[in-house]
């Protein structure tokens, strides 16, 4: 059976500098192998500017490899026909980071969260946002938060409403970029259990990107260690990805906050 989502020989560049630097071409990628079977709940980690959220981006389809293939089902989505690409698109959704800058702030909760609905099942505005009330429920938000603004609720609340929105095209693949970095210790403590939930429950495969062992510790049953643009280790959890004694985790250990007393 062939993997769900898989990057093979991935290679993507950037190009550096500016009007007054020579032009430098930033080899980000450099041949990434990462297979995500159904029902995987993979970590990534690896040093801040190392490539994850550029993996991320080319696994979703929001950026071109310039070398190498992503593959949906066994099928490279460069020459998949426009059918199966939507299909595609629908199947794998992200929750980032920044939840103030992905969302419109003059939608509302439920605006928001049936705009995937009406793109990919073509549902009336008025019956997608009835649909978003159950959904905003399953996430620990009130049915009736659908007709909030992003103003009105806290940063934990919005990455909620982002976690509703994901889910809502009803997806096989979920990817998490960073997405709990910038609550606090409690809140991110409470959307893990969230997400850990919702994985159990729906059978979802995770990719969870995140610079932070201790997260990918208590949520990852596998965990990947990016660096130097390849996947350099795969193991079943993080004390084995310790054990490896790759350079690139003593940094991410030495970068732990301290653990919160009584804990
Ligand atoms: N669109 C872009 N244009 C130019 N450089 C980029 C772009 N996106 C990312 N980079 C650079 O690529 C490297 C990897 O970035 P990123 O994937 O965001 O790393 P990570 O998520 O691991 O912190 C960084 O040096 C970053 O500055
Ligand atoms: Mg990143």
């Amino acid at each position: 059976m062939s993997a769900l989502l898989s990057l093979k020989n991935v290679h993507r560049r950037y190009r550096r500098g500016g009007f007054f630097t020579r032009t430098e071409m930033l080899h980000v990628l450099r041949g990434v192998d990462l297979e995500l079977e159904e029902g995987a709940s993979l970590g990534l980690v690896g040093r801040s500017g190392c490539g994850k959220s550029t993996l991320g981006r080319v696994a979703l389809g929001l950026e071109r490899p310039d070398k190498g293939s992503v593959c949906f089902r066994g099928e490279d989505i460069a020459a998949s026909d426009p059918a199966s690409y939507a299909e595609f698109r629908r199947s794998v959704q992200v929750v980032f980071q920044n939840v103030q800058n992905s969302v419109n702030p003059r939608m509302t909760a439920g605006e928001i969260v049936a705009e995937p609905m009406r793109n990919f099942f073509g549902l009336s505005k008025a019956e997608a946002v009835e649909r978003s009330r159950p959904l905003l429920e399953q996430v620990g938000l009130k049915a009736s938060d659908a007709d909030k603004r992003p103003t009105q609720f806290s940063g934990g609340e919005l990455q909620r409403v982002c976690i509703a929105r994901a889910l809502a095209p009803k997806p096989r693949v979920v990817v998490f970029d960073e997405a709990v970095s910038s609550l606090d210790m409690l809140v991110q403590a409470r959307v893990l259990s969230l997400i850990e939930h919702i994985r159990d429950e729906q059978g979802l495969a995770f990719l969870f990107i995140s610079h932070d062992l201790r997260v990918v510790a208590g949520l990852c049953r596998e965990v990947a260690l990016m660096a130097d643009g390849v996947i350099a280790a795969r193991k079943s959890s993080v004390k084995e990805l310790v054990a490896t004694g790759h350079p690139a985790i003593g940094e991410l250990l030495a970068s732990l906050p301290p653990a919160a007393p009584g804990r």
